[in-house]
């Protein structure tokens, strides 16, 4: 068993300090957020991930975990993990502050034939600096391993655990072979490449996972003027093993911590290095086109959202995680707010502190029954699963508009309408009981109309 330093504890970190002691490793978590520690101290991870606080509280219990907020004057591990920020700065460059850090800090302390495993997703080139940079910190010995991580979040532990692929990259054969064997037992392929390949292989995956996104958001806004249902065509387009089922799913777009910081990275680097990265800045194109083109289809169907109650469920980028980070949910609700409605948003694990932070003005309720009473419509952000089985005739009664926004396509489409709400949703226009209808005009004093595109209860 290996004696192993994590430096930060964020989702990347904290997934590898648990799982890392799970597999008997000795494990030492380095962060210099003091909150952090204390929680990991106690067994408690700071973010949400499903599975890990048992890791954890299993590897504080048994003393394979041992949390410290500075590096201690030596640092005794064969390996240590890099895993710290490197969010976006200027034009889409990565930060690489504490990356610097990190090294000028840790370099001194490091023991002989210690290898530098660099976890965070940084530029290609980053490994070779990281290197220099521990060299002109007098530590000659060091050795600098790129292993970038393909973990999900909320199945972080899983993938973790069970990789597609290990990806080592090194100039130096001996670290390269020491750090592959400390996944030798998940059965993976174990991928030997240069540093620079390895750095590249990460932005490369995110990129293409986001391509494949943003493609099938274009075919679903084809669909939507030509009549066509995008969740067969992906369906049907997936079972070519050459392209695959995964991340076809069309909606509201893609967000998180990665995506949209590595798309833009490596738009970046590439520009910067004198490529033409269009793909890329179109795949960006495409995903802000999405969000406002979810808040045209609530306007078309509204005739307009000014002084419209919506409420917006979920928050969070995507199900199973507390994260809010470039979420298109919260986006949405912005830009329909900005337009003139009242947005009301609820998620059942994201705390309003947290959503206040970075959208002050948005208002989120806890109780998604009273802030349902007079709204003019639904709009399904995050697929959460709770969302599915919501009690959707109770939820039609009050509103004064039944419109249902099904921004994932994550409903039962006939449900929905049998619960009496008017159903949209992204690409599927014959799930939608006909065509489009504007909404010309909605007596808000009685609610009805028969004209009206909407079902109304009022
Ligand atoms: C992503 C990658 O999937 C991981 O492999 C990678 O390790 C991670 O970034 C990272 O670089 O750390 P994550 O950010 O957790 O993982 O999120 P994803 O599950 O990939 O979803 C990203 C976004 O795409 C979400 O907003 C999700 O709702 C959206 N999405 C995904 C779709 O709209 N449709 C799909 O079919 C799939």
């Amino acid at each position: 068993m290996a004696e192993i330093a994590v430096i930060g504890c964020g989702h990347v970190g904290l997934v590898a300090v648990g799982c890392f002691a799970a597999l008997g490793h000795q494990v030492t978590a380095v962060d210099v957020d003091t909150r952090r520690i204390e929680l990991l101290r106690r067994g408690v991870p700071a973010i949400y991930e499903p599975g890990l606080e048992d890791l954890l509280r299993d590897g504080v219990e048994s003393g394979r975990i041992e949390a410290r907020d500075r590096y201690p004057a030596e640092l005794d591990a064969d390996f240590v993990f890099l895993a710290v920020g490197t969010p976006s700065s200027t034009g889409g460059a990565s930060d690489l502050r504490a990356v610097r850090d990190a090294i000028s800090a840790l370099a001194p302390t490091l023991r002989p034939n210690a290898v530098i495993v660099n976890k965070s997703t940084v530029p290609i080139g980053t490994g070779n600096m990281i290197a220099e940079t521990a060299l002109s910190a007098g530590d000659t010995s060091v050795s600098v391993v790129s292993n970038p991580e393909f973990l999900q979040e909320g199945t972080a532990v899983d993938n973790f655990m069970n990789p597609d692929r290990v990806i080592v990259g090194s100039d130096d054969p001996d670290a390269a072979e020491r750090v592959g064997q400390l996944y030798e037992d998940f059965g993976a392929p174990i991928l030997r490449t240069d540093i620079r390949t390895a750095e590249m292989i990460k932005y490369a995956s995110n990129a293409f996972l986001a391509t494949k996104v943003s493609f099938i958001n274009e075919m679903a806004s084809i669909c939507d003027v030509v009549n066509a249902d995008v969740t067969e065509v992906a369906r049907g387009m997936g079972l070519d093993d050459r392209i695959g089922s995964k991340f076809l799913r069309a909606g509201i777009g893609w967000g998180g911590s990665c995506f949209p910081k590595d798309v833009a990275s490596l738009e970046h680097t590439a520009s910067m290095s004198g490529a033409h990265p269009q793909l890329l800045r179109d795949v960006v194109e495409i995903n802000k086109e999405q969000r406002r083109r979810i808040v045209h289809k609530i306007q078309t169907a509204l005739g307009g959202v000014e002084g419209r109650r919506i409420v917006v469920l979920g928050a969070a980028f995507k199900p199973n995680t507390d994260d809010i980070r470039e979420s298109p949910a919260l986006e949405v609700s912005d830009l329909l707010r900005l337009a003139g409605a009242e947005v009301l948003v609820f998620d059942p694990h994201v705390s309003a502190e947290k959503i206040r932070v970075e959208f002050p003005r948005l208002t989120v309720t806890p109780d998604l029954i009273d802030a349902i009473e007079d709204a003019d419509a639904l709009v399904l952000a995050t697929e959460w699963p709770a969302f599915i089985d919501l009690p959707l005739a109770e939820l039609a009664l009050g509103m004064r508009t039944a419109l249902f926004i099904d921004g994932r396509n994550a409903m039962d489409a006939r449900a929905v309408r049998e619960a009496g709400f008017t159903y949209r949703c992204i690409g599927r226009p014959g799930l939608e009981g006909g065509p489009l209808e504007p909404v010309t005009h909605i007596d808000r004093s009685n609610g009805v109309g028969s004209d009206h595109a909407l079902a109304s209860n009022r």
